[in-house]
């Protein structure tokens, strides 16, 4: 199952998620079932490293934060069984950059699968690029748990 998480700048969320979702997966010994990635929307920070606000949240409860910011490529509709949009914008410029139906039938958005919080009327992974240090931690708790979801429900098909 490969997946990938999907953001706007592809330094500050979709990397938490990747990184998240891959210290889940060892964790529960799915390594080699699970491949996740991230890609951002935007192009502004490609080539670089996730934000230091991030790496620094995400590090203080486990999480390592790794890669180089790219940019969505219509190849990954093809590369990708999963694309997990963070909020309703990446979700819309996924779909509209998305080639064909199959495509768009692989778009989410990833707290679709927070059990807690799905079917509620915003489920947006709020953008923390322009606020607070707790904007970071809010991610991680929405991340955490729609991975934890995520990763049930893999599970559960395998
Ligand atoms: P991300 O956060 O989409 O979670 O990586 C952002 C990073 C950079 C910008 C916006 C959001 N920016 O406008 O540069």
């Amino acid at each position: 199952m490969r997946i990938l998480f999907v953001c706007l700048g592809n330094i500050c969320r979709s990397p938490t998620a990747e990184g998240v979702m891959r210290r889940l997966v060892v964790e529960e010994g799915l390594d080699g079932h699970v491949a996740p990635d991230s890609a951002g929307v935007g192009a502004w920070h490609v080539g670089k490293p996730p934000d230091e606000r991030a790496t620094g949240a995400a590090r203080r409860r486990g999480t390592v934060l790794e890669g180089r910011a790219r940019q969505v490529q219509p190849a990954d509709f093809a590369a990708f069984d999963l694309l997990l949009a963070m909020d309703r914008s990446n979700l819309e410029d996924l779909l509209a950059l998305a080639p064909d139906e199959a495509s768009r039938a692989k778009v989410r958005l990833l707290r679709e699968f927070d059990p807690v919080s799905a079917g509620a009327p915003d489920l947006d992974v709020p953008d923390p690029y322009y606020g607070g240090a707790d904007g970071f931690d809010t991610v991680l708790d929405q991340v955490e748990a729609a991975c934890a979801g995520l990763l049930a429900e893999v599970r559960a098909r395998m």
